[in-house]
């Protein structure tokens, strides 16, 4: 299962290369996965332009050059050429890595989403962080402070059974907490919300809590316990 972390003492973001090449191990083909949800359905939080070319294109170019990489992976594998391999690892892990991420930020989001999260997720977020408030205040102010593209994450770490969070510089993937499962993702590339709020990414981060799915990020704790 391609969203099942199973990583140990790296963080997060640096293990998104564990999957990625078990993905090619397998053979596996990649598609995009279709939205459950109509491209205009997260307005006004977030518009049906920024949704369609965010799935429409960047998704489906990691997804694209996903495909392509691990074919050449495939070819290196087979004439024995470590060289070719190691230096293909980079397009993998950044191709493998936006497909992953993408494809758990879309199911995150719900135009039915806000509100509060219930149940043993919530009784899970007040125990580490005090409330739901605190953790969308702390969560809102790593996220915003990402320095250029990147990725702010609510994960669950398997060894001390508590809730995290983490925030990944896309130009530093090794600079992280210990190996987390990702619960829930916001994208901070520009492509995620520049067309609608230009470069003041506060407000966007703090219009996406109107349209988190917490049911999903339930779903995944629960996966994430087992
Ligand atoms: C991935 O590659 C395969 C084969 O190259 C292709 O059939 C498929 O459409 C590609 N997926 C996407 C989303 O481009
Ligand atoms: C995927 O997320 C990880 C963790 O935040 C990050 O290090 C990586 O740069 C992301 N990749 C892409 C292409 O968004
Ligand atoms: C939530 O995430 C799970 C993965 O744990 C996925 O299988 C499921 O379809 C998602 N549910 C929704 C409502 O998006
Ligand atoms: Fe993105």
């Amino acid at each position: 299962n391609l969203f099942v972390y199973q990583t140990v003492s790296t963080c997060w973001c640096a293990a998104t290369v564990t999957p990625v090449l078990g993905m090619v191990a397998a053979r596996w083909k990649h598609s995009l996965p279709d939205l459950t949800y109509d491209y205009g359905a997260l307005e006004p939080h977030i518009n049906a332009e920024i949704m369609q070319l965010h799935h429409s294109k960047h998704h489906a170019t990691y997804v694209n050059n996903l495909n392509v990489t691990e074919e050449k992976y495939q070819e290196a594998l087979a004439k024995g050429d470590v060289t070719a391999q190691v230096s293909l690892q980079p397009a993998l892990r950044f191709n493998g890595g936006g497909h992953i991420n993408h494809t758990i930020f879309w199911t995150n989001l719900s135009p039915n989403g806000g509100g509060e999260p219930q149940g043993e997720l919530a009784a899970a977020i007040n125990r580490d962080f005090g409330s739901f408030q605190a953790l969308k205040d702390k969560m809102s102010a790593a996220t915003v402070a990402v320095q250029g593209s990147g990725w702010g994450w609510l994960g669950f770490d398997k060894e001390s059974g508590k809730l995290r969070i983490t925030a990944c510089p896309n130009q530093d993937p090794l600079q992280g907490t210990t190996g987390l499962v990702p619960l829930l993702g916001i994208d901070v590339w520009e492509h995620a919300y520049y067309l609608q709020y230009k470069n003041v990414r506060p407000d966007y981060v703090k219009a996406i809590w109107n349209v988190i799915n917490w049911e999903n990020v339930s779903e995944r704790l629960q996966a994430a316990k087992k």
